[in-house]
């Protein structure tokens, strides 16, 4: 149970919501483990049975161990170690500020700020920026020979990577500073009256809001300018890491025509970006059990199905309900060959569309339960290895 894509020294699971990235990049951490790599998997949100299920306790902050004993409960011969850990926004922010407050009184002006204290749900992007401000410092740790970074839902696959830019913009943008310049004097000497027309919006907002949010706001600007220099360094710093050849973005998919189809501007923008592509994971796929595939739709085949079928419900005693059943089972049949036989077009779709001779496809089947425990783990692992 091995695959190429382990070799790297950090892989990142990108897709949109839903489609499987939290649960494939720990899977991709079993086969890290499995390989004999001492794996970190970094999840963002982890469904609470999966994070049970590795058996490392509540999952926080700090990298918990999966007990190997777990691991080989569920059929796992892990040369290595897994590890997991699970992201928290608001902590990881804590350490920036306490890492770059010039002084311990900015740093408790930042703490006790209402604006900071909401930072980490009010703007778009902290949890993207947090991410990977935390593989920036668990990969500085030296200690892992493969990081498997999870990544928050998104709308948008692309998402991920515009975010952390667009917060440290927004943190940074001149146009802030322009719009609040008046609240930004509250800071300083008390609150000025606004005089010019062109400050009407400010006027409404604050009747609106209060004095309190802009007073609020702009002490969180003044106490936040002199750590800005440190967290956009620490933002280059993590882009640097994304580019590097040892780190590798997996796309995951579900069987989606839409997100095929924006498969290829991904990869353009990954391209465009520098960052390395490993492949893309189509997951939940309906597959056919026979060899030869799914049969087209033919009705005349469909019927001699439905008589082979109630023969055999008759030998099992169905007796009367056996043309019925036979009838239901062939059109579900039928049903699922066309689901399987769409899900190997798009498979051909999405393998079209990789960068030649880099990239390729695998496939995850749909399981018949969510994949909760390390058994199902196990088996996505074993889908993704060749
Ligand atoms: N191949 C699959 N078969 C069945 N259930 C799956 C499969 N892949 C993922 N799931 C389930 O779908 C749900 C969402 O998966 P998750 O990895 O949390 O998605 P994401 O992180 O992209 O939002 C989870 O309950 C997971 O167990
Ligand atoms: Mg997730």
């Amino acid at each position: 149970m091995s695959t190429a894509w382990i070799d790297r020294q950090v892989l990142v699971t990108v897709g949109t919501g839903g489609v499987g990235k939290t649960t494939v990049a720990a899977a991709l951490g079993l086969l890290g483990a499995a390989a004999g790599k001492r794996t970190l998997v970094v999840t963002i949100d982890p469904a609470r049975r999966l994070a049970d299920a590795l058996g490392t306790g509540p999952l926080d902050h700090e990298p918990r161990p999966v007990p190997q004993a777990a691991l080989a409960a569920a059929g796992v011969r892990a040369r290595g170690a897994l590890f997991a850990t699970m992201l928290d926004t608001q902590r990881t922010f804590d350490d920036l500020v306490r890492r770059y407050a010039p002084d311990d009184e900015t740093r408790e002006r930042v703490f006790a700020n209402p604006i900071y204290q909401h930072l980490t749900d009010a703007l778009a992007g902290s949890r993207e920026y947090s991410a990977m401000e935390q593989l920036h410092r668990l990969h500085g740790q030296g200690e892992w020979d493969l990081i498997v970074l999870d990544t928050p839902p998104a709308q948008h696959a692309l998402d991920f990577l515009d975010a952390p830019r667009r917060l440290s913009g927004f943190l940074e943008s001149q146009l802030l500073r322009v719009l609040l310049r008046p609240a930004l004097a509250v800071g300083r000497r008390g609150f000025r009256l606004f005089r010019s027309g062109s400050q009407f919006a400010l006027r409404v907002i604050e009747r609106v809001t209060g004095l309190e949010f802009l007073r609020a706001i702009s002490e969180f600007l003044f106490a936040f300018e002199s750590m800005l220099g440190g967290f956009s360094e620490r933002a280059r710093a993590v882009e640097t890491l994304l580019r590097d050849e040892r780190t590798g973005f997996v796309l995951v998919v579900g069987p989606d025509a839409v997100q095929v189809r924006r498969a290829h501007e991904f990869w353009d923008r990954l391209a465009r970006e520098r960052i390395h592509l490993v492949g893309a994971v189509q997951n939940r796929v309906r597959r056919w059990p026979a060899r030869e595939g799914p049969p087209s739709h033919d009705s005349a085949a469909q019927d001699e199905a439905c008589v082979a079928l109630r023969k055999a419900l008759e030998t099992v005693g169905a007796g009367g309900e056996a043309d019925r059943m036979a009838r239901e089972l062939a059109r579900m049949a039928a049903r699922y060959a066309s689901l399987a036989a769409r899900d190997l077009a798009l498979r051909r779709e999405l393998s079209r569309a990789l960068p030649v001779g880099e990239a390729e496809v695998r496939t995850i089947p749909l399981f018949a339960e969510d994949v909760h425990a390390l058994e199902g783990l196990r088996r996505m692992a074993e889908a993704l290895a060749r």
